[in-house]
């Protein structure tokens, strides 16, 4: 059985992903600062990312919980701007990201999969895009001090990919995450179309996002690399 670390396992985008690769038959550790009380995962250990002992000790083993995971999803982080200081969210992110990706690194994890974000885009389009609909050759525009960690993460992860060949890290950029009670505000947002403009209008459902990642994990070969 695949073992799976899955941080930020107790927000809003990793209750489905847990949930959902318990389902595939994964076998998930669950790493958070805050434990989720109604958690399906095989194992949950509460990490501060920040520190990068707790973190190559979370991939690695702890106790008698788990002795080593083969892949990692890392979706934990300070999920928006404007949520703490810009410097906060800059300290929180930028280290868990590193601590996650150099300790899996070390751990012989080959495996990553990441949150990346639609902010890098340009969000929230103060600036008019150059062109739409975007794409994969859209230059990274990040707007915020969130938005530019994820733009940093992305270069980071690069940089990983080229430090290690058999690596495979996939950055998904995930638009606004909705739950299934979310929907109840759409007929709103249709209402006044203004109030979506700052995203173009995207979003997904957390159970998709969640299938993303399955079968980001679950794919073989190395999408891009860095030369
Ligand atoms: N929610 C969205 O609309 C959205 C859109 C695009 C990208 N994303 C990205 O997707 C990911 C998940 O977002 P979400 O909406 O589930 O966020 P969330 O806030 O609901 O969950 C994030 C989790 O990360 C944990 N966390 C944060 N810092 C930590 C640390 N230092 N150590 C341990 N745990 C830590 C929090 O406790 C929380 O449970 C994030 O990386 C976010 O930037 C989210």
């Amino acid at each position: 059985m695949t073992t799976v670390a899955v941080t930020g396992s107790s927000g809003k985008l990793g209750r489905h992903v847990v949930r959902h690769l318990q389902d595939r038959g994964y076998r998930v550790v669950a790493l958070d600062r805050v434990p989720d009380p109604g958690s399906v995962a095989a194992v949950s250990v509460r990490v501060d990312l920040t520190d990068y002992g707790q973190v190559i000790e979370a991939f690695t083993a702890v106790d008698d919980r788990h002795d080593g995971v083969d892949a990692v999803v890392h979706l934990a982080a300070v999920p928006a701007p404007g949520l703490t200081t810009n410097a906060a969210t800059f300290a929180n992110n930028i280290t868990a990201t590193y601590n996650v990706f150099a300790a899996a690194r070390a751990a012989g994890v080959r495996n990553v999969v990441w949150a990346s974000s639609e902010t890098v885009l340009g969000l929230p389009f103060d600036v008019p895009p150059p062109y739409i609909p975007v794409d994969e050759r859209y230059p990274v525009r990040p707007e915020s001090t969130y938005s530019l960690v994820k733009s940093l993460e992305e270069e980071m992860a690069g940089h990983f990919c080229r430090w290690v060949t058999d690596l495979k890290m996939i950055g998904l950029r995930f638009s606004n995450v909705m739950d299934p009670q979310d929907y109840a505000r759409f007929p709103g947002f249709d209402a006044e179309p203004g109030l979506r403009r700052w995203n173009l209008w995207s979003y997904i459902d957390g159970r998709d996002g969640a299938q993303a990642v399955r079968l980001a994990l679950e794919h073989q070969r190395p999408v891009w690399t860095c030369s």
